[in-house]
């Protein structure tokens, strides 16, 4: 069955990726760009990644902008959507609290309420971080009140970035459970390149410890033995994406995409440099340690690192339980992992020799 789809953030990794997938299977996509000019690129970009241009249209818009600042017609034509797909994000570090909140809250926000006022399925991507009740309890989240949480405390602990991303996904729930709408949330490990082509785009967060363990500037294994860094492949996430969205038992749920069998990231590191022929580091530094060394001005540029993406690296595992319901249900399974970082390590290496 074909549904149309809106999808905010298309042009992103993930976005590209979707996409891909949706236009392959026939569904008439409409996409939110803040430069619609571009859509041509973007649809050359699908095509080159097996989707089909001809069913990708390009609405103008912003999310920080009032009702994402569509026009009346573009809101007519995404009215006959089936599901939202809300991918757009900002999603660097150092972002202040404002910018964060201006686009990854309330752009969240305005999302949410398009979808709740036209009766459309919102399908949110959230974050693997949420699912670790350990973290949000320590960081000051309030799980069981969250209209409690002292939000700007919680973004000086972790950063602009995952601040907005837990602010948004309890704002979004609330808002949608309010409107009584329906939302279904995936919440993605970290997003490694595509198992068979190792396709990502520069910035991720993926290619950039790629790139860093490439330059020589990992001098050491962040954490323990038991740290790790849990990743999905893009074509996973995006096929989970999908099924989850067009089902009417996912509604007003919640769901995991993430490679429960990741290694370690001393193991992963190690596979990764063997790939570059590079030296994997062998030492260990904690991550307290490593956090207070990134406050000496200089150090965080030096070493590439920044101390919010440390936020990632921890010993928590994870309830997969409606992830193998689901895997069972759409008959979906996780590419072969070795050889989704080894592609993906081989692609950032092409364009890293090429700079
Ligand atoms: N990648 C990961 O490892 C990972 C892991 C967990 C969760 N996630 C979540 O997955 C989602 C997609 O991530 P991604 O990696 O695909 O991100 P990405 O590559 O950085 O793409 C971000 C997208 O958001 C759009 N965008 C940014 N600000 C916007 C605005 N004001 N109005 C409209 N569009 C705007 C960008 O459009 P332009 O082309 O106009 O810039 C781009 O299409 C995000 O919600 C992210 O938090 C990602």
């Amino acid at each position: 069955m074909s549904a149309e789809c809106f999808i905010t953030g298309g042009s992103g990794f993930v976005g590209q990726h979707l996409l891909s997938r949706l236009t392959a299977k026939g569904h008439k996509t409409w996409v939110l760009m803040r430069t619609p000019g571009n859509i041509e690129r973007l649809r050359e970009q699908v095509g080159q990644l097996g989707g089909n241009p001809a069913f990708i249209h390009a609405v103008e818009g912003d999310i920080s902008r009032e009702g994402l600042g569509l026009s009346e017609a573009d809101k007519q034509n995404v009215s006959s959507a089936t599901v939202i797909f809300h991918l757009a994000a900002q999603f660097s570090w150092g972002l202040t609290l404002e910018r964060a909140r201006a686009i990854n809250v309330q752009g969240a926000l305005s999302v949410a309420k398009l979808a709740a006022s036209q009766r459309i399925r919102l399908l949110m991507v959230g974050g693997f971080m949420l699912q670790n009740l350990t973290h949000l309890n320590s960081i000051g989240v309030d799980i069981t009140c969250p209209e409690n949480t002292d939000w700007p405390a919680v973004y000086a602990r972790v950063g602009g970035y995952e601040g907005s991303k837990l602010e948004s996904h309890f704002a979004v729930i609330r808002y949608m459970q309010d409107a009584d709408a329906d939302y279904t949330i995936v919440h993605p490990a970290t997003v490694c390149g595509h198992s068979e082509n190792g396709h990502i785009l520069e910035g991720q967060p993926f290619s950039e410890l790629i790139r860093n363990l490439a330059q020589g500037q990992f001098k050491a294994v962040p954490g323990s033995v038991r740290h790790w860094l849990p990743l999905v492949s893009v074509d996973y996430l995006v096929k989970m994406m999908i099924c989850v969205a067009l089902d009417p038992f996912m509604a007003n749920r919640q769901v995991l995409a993430l490679y429960e069998r990741t290694p370690s990231l001393q193991g992963m590191l190690l596979q990764i440099a063997k790939t570059l022929d590079v030296k994997a580091p062998r030492r260990h530094v904690p991550i307290g340690l490593l956090r207070s060394l990134l406050t000496i001005p200089g150090l965080a540029t030096r070493f590439a690192i920044s101390a919010e993406s440390l936020n990632f690296i921890q010993v928590q595992r994870f309830d997969m339980g409606m992830s193998r319901q689901l895997e069972r249900k759409y008959q979906l399974t996780h590419p072969n992992m070795t050889r989704a970082i080894e592609n993906t390590v081989r692609y950032v290496k092409d364009y890293v020799t090429k700079q």
